[in-house]
């Protein structure tokens, strides 16, 4: 198939681009490099020994999406492209309202328009807002996000989901992903966040890498078994490779789907932070500090019917994502630049 990857130079959409390649399809990627840059797709290409149409267009933007699909044969859409900082959400919320609804209804609208009509969505965790109980199954209900980076995710699915009910032939699948870490094999791919690092994985390899001082922890008197936040970490090899199950299930199905892509395992930050010492051999200081607003203590999936379903599972495991988190940081130790 035809896959345009609206954000497709970012941290899962490259990863994305090479399982897509690998499995015969062919990938046409739209960004504004707005959290990426164009040397990523260049390491695609070079890993993948093809080379990409790559437009330089937000897809916000009508005209630039119309041109696109006009000089394409297009399958199928997957959907990176949003802006993802929590905390940033709180400070511009109508940044993110605006980015991240208003690309998804450019996209769909140019689809409707061009008859093309397989959506795929990364969508997060973050729907379900506060877990009563874990692990997360798909039929639970969505929570109240706590940001409006999260809100315009549940927006985001019910668009969807309503496009889908509106037309017989549409086909979306919304990925919800848990905490998506490690890097490609090669270690010439991976995740380059602008600034200090939010996440937990990339801010343990600065530290590592000595960009950064120590880890702080963000509580330690959560009901978890060390008091540390538990989350469902999965490598971002195995998450690419969810895409491409559901390329092929959108390509044969219509409606609208909802799969959890997490390995069904929760790990606690300081988990992490022994799995990470102990596979690379490097040490990690770091300081408890207080709870950060709006965590939760834990957060798993239950991926029993991306399984059943798609026929996807998570092969990788936390050593396989520390040791590949690092190789990538350590032979790029200032990102792609
Ligand atoms: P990323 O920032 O690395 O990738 C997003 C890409 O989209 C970037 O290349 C950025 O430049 C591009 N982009 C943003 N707005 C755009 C626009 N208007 N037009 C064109 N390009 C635009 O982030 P990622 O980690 O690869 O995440 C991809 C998607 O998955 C995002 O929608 C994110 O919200 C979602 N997600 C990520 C995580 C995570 O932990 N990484 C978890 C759950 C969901
Ligand atoms: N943590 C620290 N120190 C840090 C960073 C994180 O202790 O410097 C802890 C957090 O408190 C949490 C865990 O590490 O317990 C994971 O935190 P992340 O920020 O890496 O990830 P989150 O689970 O908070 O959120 C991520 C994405 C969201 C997405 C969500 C889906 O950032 O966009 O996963 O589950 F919605």
């Amino acid at each position: 198939m035809n896959v345009l990857l609206a954000g497709g130079a970012g941290y899962i959409g490259s990863h994305t681009c090479v399982e897509l390649i690998n499995t015969g399809h062919s990938v046409i990627i739209a960004d504004n490099f707005s959290n990426s840059c164009p040397e990523a797709v260049k390491r695609v290409e070079k890993l993948t020994n093809t080379q990409i149409p790559l437009y330089e267009a937000d897809v916000c933007d009508k005209e630039a999406v119309e041109k696109i699909f006009s000089e394409n044969k297009i399958d199928a859409v997957i959907h990176f492209a949003g802006l993802k900082a929590v905390g940033e959400s709180v400070e511009k919320p109508m940044l993110y309202y605006r980015n991240n609804i208003d690309s998804t209804l450019t996209l769909l609208e140019t689809m409707s328009k061009y008859k093309v009509n397989n959506f795929i969505f990364s969508s997060s965790a973050t729907v379900y807002g506060t877990p009563k109980t874990v692990p997360l199954v798909e039929t639970m209900p969505t929570g109240s996000p706590t940001n409006p980076y999260g809100w315009t995710k549940l927006m985001m699915e019910q668009i969807l989901s309503d496009t889908a009910h509106a037309n017989p032939d549409f086909s979306v699948v919304l990925l919800r992903y848990f905490n998506p870490i490690g890097a490609h094999e090669s270690g010439t791919i991976g995740e380059n966040p602008n600034g200090i690092p939010n996440n937990l994985m990339p801010y343990i390899t600065q530290v590592a890498a000595g960009r950064l001082e120590q880890l702080g922890v963000f509580g330690d008197d959560y009901p978890t078994h060390d008091g540390t936040g538990v989350r469902d970490y999965i490598h971002v090899v195995d998450l690419a490779k969810g895409h491409v199950k559901a390329i092929e299930y959108a390509a044969v199905n219509t409606g609208c789907e909802v799969f959890n892509l997490g390995t069904g395992t929760g790990y606690s930050v300081l988990d992490i932070v022994k799995a990470f010492e102990k596979v690379n051999g490097v040490k990690i200081p770091y300081v408890i500090k207080p709870r950060r607003a709006g965590d939760v203590a834990e957060c798993f999936a239950n991926a029993d019917k991306a399984e059943k379903i798609l026929g996807w599972k998570a092969e990788k495991n936390l050593d396989d994502m520390c040791y590949d988190s690092w190789n990538w940081q350590s032979h790029n130790i200032n990102g792609y630049k």
